[in-house]
């Protein structure tokens, strides 16, 4: 039998390039080789204040995406996460099992708590929840970006915990970093993750949606150095480094095999045939994208995704309501 994976996107923005080199590909890559399940992470969606009609637009954007990427709804499970209640339900027994010293040590949480915002109980216990989402499909494998690797190893801690607690009722999930492309950067500032979350029209964020030309204007004016030698140093030419790994991945090959390519190219060269790259790559599933957009197969995919998990998500809800003894009259 094949082994179980599952992963998820929070589209609080129109998705990135690095939500697709760190996510949406590896998760085509693997849906032959594993049963897959994907969702749509509406709930975590509103731990941050979003506007609804916006809230609305990134939805639907993120499911046609995950389809014009070559997500295939006859092998892979797709569903938006309120589809499946018990999620949430768990989500609570989650959050009572675990310590909140332990959630305010999640970086997410203390990174937005030193800003001073003003934050809701549902972003605090936004790993709880991630956890739920995780174990209520016993999966094996969670295939994720570098940020989301502390929240997999939290949900390992607390299934662990709760099995010596409870009796074996988890699966032990392992996180799946893709080797090239964990942590895609910001065109401009390479020290920072290329994050969705950035405002719109920020030059070093390219997004699924965007306009091709506009794509090609930002690797061509992506960050360098002054070095003028293009080779994989992410201490002192982390934009150069940043560029030779969107490279790799796009082309499926190693980033020693992108340095040698570009062993003897000019920055300027180097940075036209990566945006040849990122842009014939987008252009593709940007036409997809606008065959799908339109149809009304979306929702029956979200309905067909979730009536296909949803005997999985009761039975582990049911069995952790038994061994914490929630439910006598069963
Ligand atoms: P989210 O929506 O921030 O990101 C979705 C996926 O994209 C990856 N990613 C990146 N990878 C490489 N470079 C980048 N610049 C980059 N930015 C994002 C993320 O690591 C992630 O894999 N909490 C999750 C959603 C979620 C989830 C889950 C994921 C909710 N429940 C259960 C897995 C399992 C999130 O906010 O991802």
């Amino acid at each position: 039998m094949k082994k179980r994976m599952i992963s998820g996107i929070k589209p609080t923005g129109q998705l990135t390039l690095g939500n697709y080199i760190g996510a949406l590909k590896p998760f085509v890559q693997s849906q032959q080789d594993y049963d897959l399940s994907v969702f749509i992470a509406n709930l975590h969606c509103v731990t941050m204040p979003i506007d609804p009609q916006e809230l609305e637009t990134n939805l639907k954007d993120a499911l046609a995406f995950y389809l014009a990427a070559g997500l295939n709804p006859e092998t892979t499970d797709i569903f938006l996460q309120t589809d499946v209640h018990e999620i949430a339900q768990l989500g609570f027994i989650m959050n009572c099992l675990t310590p909140m010293g332990e959630l305010n040590r999640m970086t997410q949480y203390k990174d937005k708590k030193d800003t001073g915002m003003s934050l809701s109980g549902g972003f605090y216990t936004y790993p709880t929840l991630m956890a739920s989402d995780i174990l209520i499909h016993q999966a094996d494998f969670v295939p994720v970006g570098e940020d989301q690797k502390q929240h997999v190893e939290l949900t390992r801690d607390l299934a662990e915990r709760f099995n010596n607690r409870f009796g074996e009722t988890f699966k032990i999930p392992e996180p799946v970093i893709p080797k090239v492309g964990s942590k895609i950067m910001s065109l401009q500032d390479p020290s920072k993750k290329m994050s969705k979350s950035d405002k719109e029209g920020d030059k070093g964020v390219i997004y699924l949606k965007e306009d091709i030309k506009s794509i090609r204007k930002k690797i061509m004016s992506a960050v360098t150095d002054s070095e003028n030698k293009v080779q994989y140093q992410p201490e002192t030419q982390p934009g150069v480094a940043n560029l030779l790994t969107i490279y790799a991945s796009l082309k499926e090959i190693t980033v020693k095999q992108a340095e040698e390519h570009f062993a003897q190219s000019r920055y300027g060269d180097f940075k036209k045939e990566v945006a040849n790259v990122v842009c014939d790559e987008i252009e593709k599933i940007q036409n997809k994208y606008d065959e799908v957009i339109e149809s009304d197969f979306l929702s029956k995919v979200l309905e067909d995704g979730a009536n296909k998990v949803r005997p999985q998500a009761q039975e582990t809800l049911r069995l952790v309501q038994e061994k914490m003894g929630m439910d006598w009259k069963r």
